[in-house]
């Protein structure tokens, strides 16, 4: 984007300048993906346009549905337009079925259907490789109160449920996820970053036998090739998916 707008910060997947407006941002997606905190890296034409329209349509299902989002419009296919919020260092991840790091630090099987949602809570600090944290450590560190954790954690098992059941109406299994969330200038916490096959695990639920087939970042995590053709799979049902409930 040309310099009219000042760049803020640069993440992994996205930057964020400042908009005329001081309350607001202007988000820009990236075609960069990273994993395994940056050890692995590589660019994929289009996938910053995918995620922003995919997440602009998910923010805004949220949003219908009481879940208070940062989200404001898009701007144009790669770039939204969002509130502008002091964003929280942890990072909230939800777990349906039993998958990625949790199978490699703990003895359960891959694929294992958990019998309740888990939520595993990491500091976001890439220094120290975002590690897993307990709420007596969050508490410690003086990161939020700890009724805002209970929020946060109320708002998450909330957005699993409007999830699971949204990609299950589009063949989808949501297996995992990951969230952040923020304060805006008000105070209010607000549901920040994205909701994009680069933070969600999903299983396509359109196959004959067990097999898993991945939806997602974990193309480009295990190798499996094809991210784009998987990207634009999730785009097109979630487009489906509204045209006929309009
Ligand atoms: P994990 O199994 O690697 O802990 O990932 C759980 C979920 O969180 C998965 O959907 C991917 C997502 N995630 C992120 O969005 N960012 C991260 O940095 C990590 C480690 C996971």
């Amino acid at each position: 984007m040309k310099n009219k707008y000042e760049l803020i910060y640069e993440g992994k997947a996205k930057k964020v300048f400042s908009h005329e407006d001081l309350e607001k941002v202007i988000i820009e997606f990236k075609d960069d993906a990273t994993a395994f905190n940056a050890l692995k890296k590589a660019k994929f034409e289009g996938k910053g346009k995918l995620n922003c329209l995919i997440s602009a349509k998910i923010f805004e299902f949220l949003k219908k549905n009481n879940i208070p989002t940062h989200f404001l419009e898009l701007k144009n296919e790669n770039t939204m337009i969002a509130k502008k919020i002091k964003v929280i260092p942890l990072e909230i991840v939800l777990r349906n079925i039993a998958y990625g790091s949790l199978c490699k630090q703990t003895t359960i099987k891959p694929g294992t259907k958990l019998t309740k949602p888990l939520i595993d809570i990491y500091l976001k600090n890439d220094e120290l490789n975002d590690p897993l944290i307990t709420k007596d450590r969050i508490k410690l560190m003086n990161i939020l109160e700890s009724k805002d954790l209970d929020i946060i954690i109320d708002l998450t098992l909330k957005i699993n449920g409007i999830l699971q059941s949204f990609f299950k109406n589009i063949q989808l299994q949501l297996v995992d996820f990951k969230l952040e969330f923020g304060y805006d200038l008000k105070n209010n916490i607000l549901l920040g970053d994205e909701i994009s096959p680069d933070n969600c695990r999903l299983w396509d639920l359109n196959q004959k036998n067990d097999i898993i087939v991945s939806l997602d970042k974990d193309r480009f995590r295990n190798d499996l090739g094809g991210l784009i053709e998987a990207y634009s799979e999730i785009n097109r049902r979630i487009n489906d998916f509204f045209k006929l409930t309009k």
